[in-house]
């Protein structure tokens, strides 16, 4: 694995939440509040990062992920750009570390990128001059740092704490990225528990999520948690699942106000998005006064500016 951390044990790279201490991963999300305003405050600026330049290369889809890294750079004074990588050089047969180095001799100092193919941000952090940091914006199935640490944000936030807390992750945990760096972030933050709560198609290899309990009962598995995070069916990502029939899903796995009746009664409602009504979230849930899911988009900008700032050394 790419070592994330310079000589010196600073951060220079974020590609997984795995070996971040504690001490770390809170000091992340102290500096990730301080820039949290209020929605219709204006949002927080700085020129920390002014002069510096910020390239999202981003091969799959992203709304919420692309354009809160934009926001977040561009917030601290950083200059970006944005590339849809597959529709420039990679479809010309340049390679991709071809166009890292272009983008290097432009002057960029900070990629932020997003592929299907697990190894790719570790493959241009390793290949990098010494200056530059790679964040990922999401690997394959495999990892989604920021997402973890908007996630943990978000239950800091309305829950004061994650130690202790019981946290049930249901639905399409197998191919989710989010979930694995999600449950990084919380058993470091000291959760009590992180349950993983999947029709058995869709749960993880046993050798994965290790110290999780698991359920393929969503019943079992809401009972008296703090935090529910549901997660969308990942399609894209399914081989033979992919038959799944919708309305079946919904019927035995969706999150209902009547299902998340069993959790404790002021647990909060999670979902990275994009969602899908009717599938694994009822709408009423997903619109109603337990949901944090608004929260966790506008942390998102928070977090990517703490992360930011936190990588990118001052010239
Ligand atoms: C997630 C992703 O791309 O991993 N979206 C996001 O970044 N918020 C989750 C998903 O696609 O289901």
């Amino acid at each position: 694995m790419t070592r994330q951390t310079r000589a010196d044990g600073t951060l220079r790279h974020l590609l997984t939440l795995e070996g971040l201490s504690r001490g770390e991963i809170e000091r992340l999300l102290d500096r990730a509040q301080q820039y949290v305003r209020p929605l219709g405050a204006r949002p927080a600026t700085s020129d920390e990062l002014a002069g510096i330049t910020v390239a999202n290369l981003f091969t799959e889809p992203s709304t919420r992920t692309r354009v809160s890294f934009e926001l977040a750079a561009k917030r601290l004074g950083a200059e970006v750009v944005n590339l849809e990588v597959q529709l420039s050089s990679r479809a010309k047969g340049e390679s991709m570390l071809d166009t890292i180095f272009t983008l290097e001799s432009l002057h960029v100092d900070a990629f932020v990128i997003r592929d299907a193919e697990a190894g790719v941000p570790g493959l241009v952090a390793a290949s990098v001059a010494p200056h530059v940091s790679v964040l990922s914006a999401g690997e394959g199935s495999v990892s989604h740092p920021t997402q973890g640490l908007l996630d943990a944000l978000t239950i800091r936030q309305r829950k004061g704490h994650v130690d202790g807390l019981t946290i049930a992750i249901v639905g399409d945990v197998r191919h989710s990225r989010v979930a694995r760096s999600a449950h990084q972030a919380l058993t470091t933050l000291g959760a009590a528990e992180v349950r993983i709560v999947a029709p058995p198609a869709l749960l993880p290899g046993d050798d994965e999520f290790r110290g999780c309990s698991r359920h393929t009962d969503i019943e079992a598995g809401l009972r008296d948690a703090d935090v529910v995070m549901a997660l969308r069916i990942q399609r894209e990502r399914m081989q033979d699942e992919a038959q799944l029939d919708a309305a079946a899903y919904f019927s035995e796995f969706g999150l209902t106000s009547a299902r998340l009746r069993l959790a404790r009664p002021n647990a909060i409602v999670m979902h990275p998005q994009p969602m899908n009504r009717g599938v694994e979230i009822a709408s009423d849930v997903a619109d109603g006064p337990k949901s944090a899911i608004r929260d966790q988009v506008r942390n998102g900008v928070a977090v990517r500016m703490a992360v930011l700032a936190t990588v990118v050394r001052p010239a």
